[in-house]
Parts: structure tokens; C-alpha cells; sequence
């Protein structure tokens, strides 16, 4: 399976409008000429603005596990899939729920078909994640988020262990993310066993993102 690269645009000032339109353009454009798997999670409020103007996944950062009716202020899943999102993120440490909601978001997802990656910040609660059967799961340590240490660095256990759990549970492919930066981090990870990894600060806030991209993916083929 080939290796993914999500790139969470959070809320940062130019992840909205045109300025995310031309930063999921960049993503795509790397995705293409590298050959490389790129997802983009936004904010559902700019799910069609983003996905209408670019060939590669676009994701929710959140979705509600709520249905059509009288539920004000939700994110229903039906509305995301419409508007052009191909799957959503759930439960990001920036955005987290019970483990309840967590299993209603994943099985709404499911029935309108959305891909989903769960994030966890444990590979206790990842493995309690896993019986969920994610698409994905995303280990994320949240003290490393939006740093310069990352995760494959600072942490490596983590992801081991995060993926032994999760697969004495269900084998769902384990991403990580936080902190990573160059394609050292991306090789680590991947030495490591991810399925791929999550990046926002690094990216998002690159003076020069394509280049920053362009690194990133090079460390799927080993950093060289
Ligand atoms: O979802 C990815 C994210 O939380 C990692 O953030 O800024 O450490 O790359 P960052």
C-alpha cells in the first residue's frame, strides 16, 4: 500500500479561499510530479471551495455523527460527501471526542462512505479506537504537536507500540504525525511501520510549502 502524506490545514489563516485553494494546488501539483499519495483535511466550511478546484482527496477535519432533521449547528455526513469531501479526520487532539462519538462518527462515516482517519493521543486509546475499524488510525502525541521534535524522533515507541496494539485489535493501518518536518521524519516513521504520516505546521506555515513538500515525500523512498 502507498504510503499517505495528509497535510491538516487546521484553522490556519491561509488554509481559507483563495489562499487554500492555492495551497491544496501545491499539494496536488507535488502529489503528481512525485508520484505521492496527498490529502488535504480542511475545515467543512471549505470542503467545495477546495475540493471543486483540486484533483486529490480533500477530508473534513471533523464531521458530527448526526442525521438528517432538526439538528442545528452539525456537520451532517451526508452534506460533507455532497459537498466533495472524500473522507473526514475524527477525534484530532485539537477536536476530541468521546469514545461514544467517536464510534457514531466512524459508522456515519461508513454509510455515506466517507474514508476516516481517527486520531488518537495513546496507543491505549488507539487500540480502543481500532475496534471501531477506522480506515485509518493517527497516533499523535499532543505535548509534540507544533513542534520542531518529531514524533518519529522524540517519540519512536509510540508508534511501535501504538501499531502492535491496534493490531492485536484489528489491523488498521497506523499513521503519526506531530512535529515532523523534513523527509528524515517521513523515513523514520516509516522504518517504524507507519502507513503514512500527518503534517500541518511545517507545511502550512512554509514560506516556500512545495519545497517543503517535495521533501517531505522524498522521505517515503527512504530520504534519498
Ligand atoms: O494532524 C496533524 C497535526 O496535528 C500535526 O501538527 O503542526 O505538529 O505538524 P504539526
Amino acid at each position: 500500500m502507498k504510503p499517505i502524506l495528509v497535510i491538516n490545514f487546521k484553522t490556519y489563516k491561509n488554509t481559507i479561499g483563495e489562499k487554500g485553494v492555492k495551497l491544496a494546488r501545491i499539494c496536488e501539483e507535488v502529489a503528481k510530479k512525485t508520484n505521492s499519495k496527498i490529502i488535504v483535511t480542511v475545515q467543512e466550511v471549505e470542503i467545495r471551495n477546495i475540493s471543486s478546484n483540486v484533483n486529490i482527496p480533500v477530508y473534513s477535519e471533523h464531521i458530527d455523527a448526526t442525521r438528517f432533521g432538526a439538528y442545528t449547528g452539525h456537520n451532517l455526513p451526508e452534506a460533507l460527501k455532497q459537498n466533495g469531501a472524500a473522507g473526514t479526520l475524527i477525534n484530532h487532539s485539537e477536536d476530541r471526542s468521546k469514545l461514544k462519538h467517536i464510534k457514531q462518527a466512524l459508522d456515519r462515516a461508513k454509510q455515506v462512505g466517507l474514508k476516516t482517519i481517527a486520531c488518537a493521543p495513546s496507543p491505549k486509546i488507539a487500540s480502543k479506537i481500532a475496534k471501531f475499524k477506522p480506515v485509518y488510525i493517527a497516533i499523535e502525541p499532543p505535548e509534540l504537536i507544533g513542534g520542531e521534535k518529531s514524533v518519529s524522533s522524540a517519540k519512536p515507541k509510540i508508534i511501535t507500540k501504538t501499531i502492535k496494539k491496534v493490531n492485536q485489535v484489528n489491523p488498521v493501518p497506523v499513521l503519526c504525525g506531530a512535529g515532523v518536518k523534513n523527509k528524515k521524519d517521513v523515513a523514520k516513521s516509516i522504518e517504524l511501520g507507519a502507513a503514512g504520516v500527518l503534517v500541518a505546521s511545517h507545511v502550512v506555515k512554509a514560506k516556500d510549502p512545495e519545497k517543503v513538500l517535495r521533501n517531505l515525500v522524498k522521505g517515503f523512498k527512504n530520504g534519498s
